[in-house]
């Protein structure tokens, strides 16, 4: 399949150069779309691009010269596997940087989760300048990748740094970022599950999927291949993914045993919150009232109250009747953690599972962890605590068999602190 390719051209004079960028890219094989800025169409002309590419460009978000077939700035955003901005200004950079999406170009970068490499070329007075070194420093830990700019002879006849890159050495970047092939995969599991309680209603939980999404992100920047295996509301990464939904435990379960079954998979961070109840099903009142009153002993109730309310549940997508008390039936479900070395092709997997204790100390934390790391055999089990958790903030530490490190105080810090363990143990490409 062909990869594709979104060319973003923006104001600069070194728009003449994306001409053989975009020759070389057809040639060697990609499709290639292009979209201009107004100001880049004052360098250069769509219909150079249009005809080189083979595809029309797309320029104006509204207007009437818009080409039928162009692309609109979603269907870009979501067609691009890799987007390329080449030259990218000074001006579209701070745009970038701060989400600004006032014409097609930067409203299609801001829609898009493609993976995107910005080729800056400015007047080094403009590329040194404190607000373009923020936006730049800014735009590098949204994981974007820049290539250049060089330091050379500028449009403006002075010499310095601020020189668009050859399109030699572009396509050297690009083609670089393609030959993905042989990377190492790691599976990131996020976000809750949910299990249903009758064709409406579902028991889940609060997990919002935010550190799993930042996992993904600096897995993805260190070379990793990255599949996601989510829940149905976990925050979505930035950066490029294999992206797996699983909205119950069964469903993550049999998305575990088909990714662990890759040869490729290296590490597996297993920190969605997976329920620890299945619901057998749902009583009224009237029958728990009756099976508490007959039973001889705590066990014979816990069995009529499964086998009741399996039967319940054979309603399917009924909607429980609302207007009662209602008894849900909540049995402990499958510990997944415990089969995931089992599930996996690689023996040598490098398996964090998660642990959240509620309200104990930090020794007890830690000794909960080491109990855990014994028995699911995780290489790694990073300890948090209810109580040091909210969306926001996220406190935790990193429990193995040698040695206890952290506490490590966010969720970026703690993703960015997990993935070097991960490079650690698995040295990638
Ligand atoms: C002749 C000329 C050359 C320019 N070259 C550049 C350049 O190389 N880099 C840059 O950042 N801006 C350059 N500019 C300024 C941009 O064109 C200007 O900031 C414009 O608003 C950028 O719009 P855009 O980012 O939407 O494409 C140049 C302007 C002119 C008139």
């Amino acid at each position: 399949m062909k990869k594709r390719i979104l060319v973003v051209i923006t104001g600069g004079i070194a728009a003449y150069k994306t001409a053989d960028v975009v020759r070389k890219l057809v040639k060697r094989g990609m499709d290639v779309r292009v979209i201009m800025t107004s100001a880049a169409t004052s360098f250069v002309t769509p219909l150079t691009f249009q005809t080189l590419s083979g595809n029309p460009v797309g320029v104006d978000m509204f207007g009437d010269s818009r080409p039928e077939d162009a692309l609109t700035h979603i269907s870009a955003a979501v067609w691009a596997e890799l987007v390329l901005v080449c030259p990218a200004t000074a001006n579209f950079i701070a745009k970038l940087a701060h989400g600004l999406a006032d014409d097609l170009c930067s409203s299609t970068l801001l829609a898009t989760r493609a993976p995107m490499l910005v080729c800056p070329a400015m007047n080094d007075g403009m590329w040194d300048n404190p607000a373009t070194r923020e936006n730049i420093d800014k735009l590098r830990t949204r994981h974007i990748d820049f290539i250049g700019p060089e330091v050379g002879g500028l449009a403006c006849k002075t010499e310095g740094k601020g020189r668009m890159s050859e399109p030699d050495s572009i396509l050297v970047k690009v083609e670089r970022h393609f030959q993905r092939k042989n990377r190492p995969k790691v599976i990131v599991t996020a976000g809750g599950t949910r299990e249903s309680l009758d064709g409406v209603r579902v028991l889940t939980n609060l997990s919002t999927g935010r550190l799993g999404a930042e996992i993904v992100d600096v897995c993805t920047e260190k070379q990793f291949d990255v599949i996601w295996i989510h829940g149905v509301n976990a925050e979505k990464p930035r950066s490029h993914c294999i992206e797996v939904r699983a909205d119950t435990v069964a469903e993550v379960e049999s998305a575990l045993r088909k990714h662990l079954a890759e040869s490729d998979v290296v590490a597996l961070v297993h920190c969605m919150a997976i329920s620890d109840f299945c619901v057998s099903g749902v009583l009224t009142l009237e029958e728990g009232f009756s099976i508490f009153s007959k039973a001889k002993n705590v066990k014979e109730a816990e069995e009529e109250c499964i086998q009741r309310a399996v039967k319940s549940k054979s309603n399917g997508n009924q909607k429980i009747p609302s207007g009662q008390t209602i008894l849900p039936v909540l049995i402990p479900g499958k510990k997944l953690i415990d089969s995931v070395r089992e599930w996996a092709k690689n023996a040598e997997l490098f398996l964090v599972s998660f642990k959240l204790t509620s309200g104990v100390s930090m020794s007890e934390r830690i000794a909960i962890s080491k109990k855990q790391l014994a028995n699911t055999n995780s290489d790694l089990v990073v300890a948090n605590d209810s109580e040091q958790l909210s969306p926001d903030c996220h406190e935790a530490c990193f429990v193995t068999s040698s040695k206890v490190d952290g506490p490590y105080i966010g969720k970026r810090i703690i993703a960015q602190k997990l993935v070097e363990n991960l490079l650690i143990h698995t040295s990638p490409a």
